[in-house]
């Protein structure tokens, strides 16, 4: 059946010389939702169908496509797989984020969690290691940068770094060059942009950059959760590990905070979501504030 959103999907289809005759197709539709969940954890209920489409619609001009079909074919063969599995990875995936969204979190890692792990001893050398397990463009490892940097400046012998980590190659690259929009960064307090960012020389471009000695503490890498092997031969004081596993299935949601788990110090911390939690999930982890959970020492 037509609706309003299929003629306008239509109308778009046309304007980009695709076939519109071809939509996704169900079976098309189930074959890259399977490939998605197994693959990135991702599920994809049916009512994302439409969304997967549009999304797609702009690969398959890129490449010169006509129909959904041609696409799939191409996405599972030796040479898709080779060249095509990454944008589609970047295609699917959801990167909204902010700079000091849920604050609450940073203000406990400060106020509670640092001076708790200093106070019994767990921070080896006095050293924070962070990690943002889906750090999408940046904003969060950043965010945590800077009030990391912040704390160091009160604490003489206090030192930090920060792990920014996602499967995306299109956020991750942003990330790393750290370029926001003037707008993006209203959130931050004054006297941190005054500090942390630097205003482009040509003020129509509207954009802000990270300072260099923030952005050379902070490595950005790519990592896909679902992995086996995350290659991370160290432990972390604090895991963010926020708004993603909401994506995941339960089953898919307690396999990786297990394999975070192990990430972790004893007295570690992990700060989920504000929609997520470790209910059903059996891990020894407390409950210390809302979605902030501290490993058993
Ligand atoms: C909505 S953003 C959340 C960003 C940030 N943590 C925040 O809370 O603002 C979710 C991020 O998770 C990433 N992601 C999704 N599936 C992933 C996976 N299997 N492994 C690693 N990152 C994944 C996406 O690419 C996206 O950038």
């Amino acid at each position: 059946m037509k609706n309003e959103h299929s003629d306008t999907l239509q109308r778009d289809a046309d304007g980009l010389g695709i076939d519109a005759i071809h939509e996704l197709s169900d079976h098309e539709f189930s074959r890259l939702s399977e490939f998605v969940k197994e693959q990135i954890g991702i599920s994809l209920p049916a009512v994302k169908k439409t969304m997967l489409q549009a999304r797609l619609q702009k690969r398959l001009r890129v490449l010169g496509m006509k129909n959904f079909r041609e696409y799939v074919v191409y996405l599972f063969s030796t040479q898709g797989i080779e060249n095509e599995i990454g944008e589609f990875i970047n295609v699917v995936t959801t990167n909204k984020t902010d700079f000091f969204r849920e604050p609450h979190h940073f203000d406990y890692l400060i106020k509670e969690a640092i001076p708790a792990m200093e106070r019994e001893g767990l921070m080896r050398q006095h050293q924070l290691r962070a990690w943002s397990a889906a750090a999408s463009y940046g904003h969060e490892a950043y965010t945590i940068g800077m009030v990391l940097s912040e704390y160091a400046e009160t604490q003489a012998r206090f030192g930090w770094s920060v792990l920014g980590t996602d499967i995306s190659t299109r956020v991750l690259e942003h990330a790393v060059r750290g370029v926001y929009r003037e707008e993006d960064v209203n959130v931050i307090p004054t006297r941190l942009k005054k500090k942390y960012l630097l205003k482009s020389k040509d003020p129509a471009k509207n954009a802000v950059k990270i300072v260099a000695s923030l952005r050379e503490r902070i490595e950005f890498r790519r990592m896909n959760l679902m992995d086996r092997d995350y290659g991370i031969d160290n432990k972390f004081e604090a895991i963010f590990c926020r708004n993603v596993i909401i994506y995941f299935d339960k089953p898919t949601q307690a396999e990786i905070l297990t394999h975070l788990y192990h990430y972790l110090i004893p007295g570690g911390y992990l700060f989920l979501g504000h929609s997520e939690s470790l209910n059903g999930i059996p891990l020894k982890l407390e409950s210390v504030a809302p979605t902030i959970y501290r490993k058993h020492g």
